[in-house]
């Protein structure tokens, strides 16, 4: 069996490290927040292009306190992409404001900027573009629309750490950042974490403040705010990862763009490559195939894990039905969602894991001489 993601594989390369530093929290005796959490933060914020990073349990937990330090709330809308995971929407809807959708670009499967305006409003108080699958948005014309606007852009990065556009990198782009550490993720926590960043030091200020039950000192609430915080215990796990994240980004990429080769020829439609000065990192390595279903059930029975990000867009889960929207609103994003099949990739992958799964794919879609030139 070849895993979509192998974290097995991921924790045997790091044991030791990952051990040691584990062991350094339980005897410490400082469990939640604390020294290991301070020094992540530090690290990752360098990591990112220097915006103050505020450590808590979950990306969806960042999603929520970024959109409320930024001032969101009952009576205001704020725009994102059908096209993601259910948490980006969850957050918005969890502030009382309401999420507008705006369709997907079909060459990149991220925000299409030329369908912000349209969605505008008098309410309209912030944007959330998601980094999908590792590929940044198309940042320069969100910002630009969102100066004119007077608009705050909130970055869902949660699948897209270390990753750049034009040469900047993801968690630097926006007015906030928000991350996952969630266990499959590029980097990622020995369960859940997350973050969120900002160079704004008023939305630093309130973001911590909320992770933390929205206490000055001790039992002095300033705000009404939540138990989000990191644990010690994962800030440590997460350093120890930080100082790999490099290599394994490395090796994503060069997986990516095998499969980029070994694909070429089977007429497979993938999102449009990264520009030159962006960095795609690779979360997801995702193809389009008509047909869908039927070739995730030849490379299950092929012994290949195959995944889905995602089968149904927002608007359409029975969860998000008050918003009111029917098949047809975004179809750009339902059409990826019907054909999107996501490969097996992971750093520890080798190359013959990675040529039976293009072998088999080939099968699938019914071009095995494809594998033939190909092997
Ligand atoms: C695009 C996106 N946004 C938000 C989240 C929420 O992150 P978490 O699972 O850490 O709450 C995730 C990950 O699960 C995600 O993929």
């Amino acid at each position: 069996m070849i895993p979509l993601i192998d974290l097995k594989a991921q924790y045997q390369s790091i044991r030791s490290e990952i051990e040691t530093a584990a062991l350094r929290v339980l005897a410490s005796g400082e469990y939640i927040l604390g020294s290991e959490v301070s020094a992540f933060e530090r690290e990752f914020s360098e990591y990112c292009g220097g915006a103050e990073t505020v450590a808590v349990n979950s990306g969806t937990s960042a999603l929520h306190i970024a959109l409320l330090s930024a001032g969101i709330g009952p009576g205001d809308e704020v725009i994102t992409v059908p096209m993601t995971f259910i948490a980006t929407v969850s957050a918005i809807d969890y502030t009382g404001a309401r999420p507008v959708f705006v369709d997907v670009d079909p060459a990149t499967w991220t925000m299409d900027p030329a369908r912000i305006e349209a969605a505008i409003t008098p309410r309209t108080k912030a944007i959330v573009p998601v980094h999908l699958h590792g590929r940044v948005a198309d940042m320069d014309p969100i910002l630009n629309i969102a100066r004119r606007h007077g608009l705050v852009v909130v970055e869902d990065a949660a699948q897209a750490h270390g990753a750049e556009y034009r040469g900047r990198r993801a968690g630097s782009l926006g007015d906030i950042a928000c991350f996952s550490f969630y266990a499959g993720k590029n980097l990622s926590a020995c369960g859940e974490g997350g973050a969120a960043l900002s160079r704004n030091p008023d939305y630093v200020k309130r973001m911590g403040l909320l992770r933390d039950w929205g206490a000055q000192q001790k039992y002095n609430h300033i705000l009404k705010g939540f138990n989000y915080r990191m644990e010690n215990l994962q800030g440590a796990i997460l350093r120890v990862k930080l100082r790999k994240l490099e290599k394994w980004t490395a090796a994503r990429r060069a997986l990516a763009a095998l499969y980029d080769e070994r694909l070429d020829g089977l007429g497979i439609v993938r999102p449009q490559s990264a520009d030159v000065e962006d960095r795609h990192v690779y979360h997801v390595y995702a193809v389009r195939v008509p047909g869908r279903d039927r070739v995730r059930a030849a490379m299950a029975a092929a012994a290949i894990g195959v995944g889905i990000h995602y089968p149904v867009p927002v608007h359409l889960q029975p969860a998000f039905a008050e918003l009111g929207h029917k098949r047809g609103d975004f179809p750009v994003s339902e059409a990826i969602a019907d054909e999107t099949l996501s490969l097996p990739l992971y750093p520890e992958m080798t190359d013959a894991q990675h040529l039976r799964v293009c072998a088999a794919l080939a099968r699938a879609v019914g071009q095995p001489q494809a594998v033939a030139v190909a092997l």
